[in-house]
């Protein structure tokens, strides 16, 4: 999987030997996973007991990484496991906790199930715990004793309850994934992990109001949740170029802060229940925006003119939705040109189109479903517009 690891078996002296009670830990998890699934080539079919795991070489004991000894006669731990994808079935032995100097445990894209140990917590030099995609249930455990743990990714697994608030007290969390589960309730606070810059809680039942966010916060995913309220202070976290706020129950007025984040290039506020969203103007033309997506939602009053300055912008949605009046003119001197797709589809719009609509273009979109005045010879308006009863009554 990683040459390295192979290279730093090798080059361990020949008077390693491994600790007792590590080698216990490495037999514990063999015999907690299904023989079945332990195929031929798979790394664990290279651990032979036989031999000495961390004086082995490149041939045994794949997927572990060791401490150097200090001197000839001293032991050594193991410091890594790494069985991504290697398709074992079977649990996670509680024995993981005599591993003192574990650092890493990969066993990602694998069938584990049941619970994820508790004792789990007494791993204090676990700085990466990468679970993700297998089938571990039950809620998390305290990890708030994994002082030194930077990556944590628990995310594809049927893992539920609630967030456990001793995540707060992971000042060195730098990823934090927990995707794809079935958590409830509200999320802990997180506004302390100052070194976090990757957070995704997408695809659970989290509910309650929108989060403060740690202050150097990249990449935020909180889609495909239950989350309800106005977005708040987004605008202090200024490194943000990536925002999923997906399908949740959030209202109100998108905060117009958010379209000034200098970082910005992926938002994603659909299918909420917003109502407003004031665009302004992008100070000083060098907005990084490419995708905003603001679809299914209630947005109501006139399209948002001031999107014209954000000149990196190439895909807008702001279909389905209650948006009246004219398409600005101004939306003219964008479409193909940074604009490559473009939905308005399904809103109360009227009027004749921005006259450079009707030349030719390249443009992935539509303008179906509202009450305008839209030329059927041109492929953006195949679909049809509204009726006039449905256009009267808004
Ligand atoms: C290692 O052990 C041997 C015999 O037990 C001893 O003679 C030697 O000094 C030890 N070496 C170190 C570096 O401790
Ligand atoms: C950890 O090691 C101790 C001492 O060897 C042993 O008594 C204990 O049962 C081990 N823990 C687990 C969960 O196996
Ligand atoms: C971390 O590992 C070292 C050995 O490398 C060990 O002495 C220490 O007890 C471990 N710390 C914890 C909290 O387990
Ligand atoms: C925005 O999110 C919705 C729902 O999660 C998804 O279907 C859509 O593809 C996303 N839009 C973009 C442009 O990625
Ligand atoms: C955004 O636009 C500015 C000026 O139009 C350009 O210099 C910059 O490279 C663009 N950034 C991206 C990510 O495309």
């Amino acid at each position: 999987m990683i040459p390295a690891m192979i290279l730093f078996l090798l080059l361990l002296s020949a008077e390693a030997k491994t600790l007792q009670s590590d080698i216990d830990v490495l037999r514990a998890i063999s015999l907690s996973i299904d023989p079945i699934s332990i195929t031929q080539y798979s790394f664990l079919n290279t651990w032979d007991f036989d031999l000495d795991p961390c004086d082995s070489t490149g041939a045994d004991f794949l997927g572990i990484l060791c401490t150097l000894p200090q001197d000839d006669n001293s032991t050594t731990q193991i410091t890594a496991i790494d069985l991504e994808g290697d398709g074992y079935e079977g649990f996670l032995t509680p024995a993981i906790e005599n591993l003192t100097a574990l650092t890493t445990l990969n066993l990602k894209r694998n069938q584990f199930r049941g619970p994820i140990p508790p004792a789990i917590a007494r791993l204090g030099n676990l700085t990466s715990l990468l679970l993700s995609g297998n089938f571990f249930s039950g809620s998390i455990p305290n990890v708030g004793t994994l002082k030194k743990l930077a990556n944590l990714d628990l995310s594809q697994n049927l893992l539920s309850g609630q967030i456990p608030t001793s995540i707060s007290g992971l000042r060195r969390l730098t990823h934090l994934d927990l995707s794809n589960n079935e958590f409830v309730g509200i999320i802990p606070e997180l506004s302390g992990l100052w070194q976090l810059n990757t957070l995704d809680l997408s695809s659970n039942q989290l509910m309650g109001n929108f989060p403060d966010l740690p202050q150097n916060l990249r990449a935020l995913s909180l889609s495909h949740n239950l989350l309800s309220g106005r977005i708040s202070s987004i605008q202090r976290i200024g490194n943000l170029e990536r925002v999923d706020l997906s399908d949740n129950r959030l209202s109100g007025n998108i905060d117009p802060e958010i379209f000034t984040l200098p970082f910005l290039k992926y938002l994603n506020v659909s299918a909420n229940r917003f109502t407003s969203v004031e665009v302004n103007k992008f100070a000083d033309d060098s907005s990084q925006l490419q995708v905003l997506d603001m679809h299914e939602n209630r947005l109501q009053g006139n399209l948002p003119l001031n999107l014209f300055t954000y000149s990196n912008l190439t895909s807008l949605n702001l279909g389905h939705n209650v948006f009246s009046g004219r398409i600005p003119e101004v939306y003219g001197d964008m479409i193909g040109n940074p604009w490559k797709t473009l939905f308005l589809d399904y809103n109360f719009l009227e009027g004749n189109l921005p006259s450079r609509f009707t030349s030719t273009f390249n443009v992935r979109g539509s303008l179906a479903r509202n009450c305008l005045n839209c030329p059927r010879r041109l492929e953006i308006c195949r679909g049809g517009q509204r009726r006039a009863a449905e256009c009267a009554k808004q």
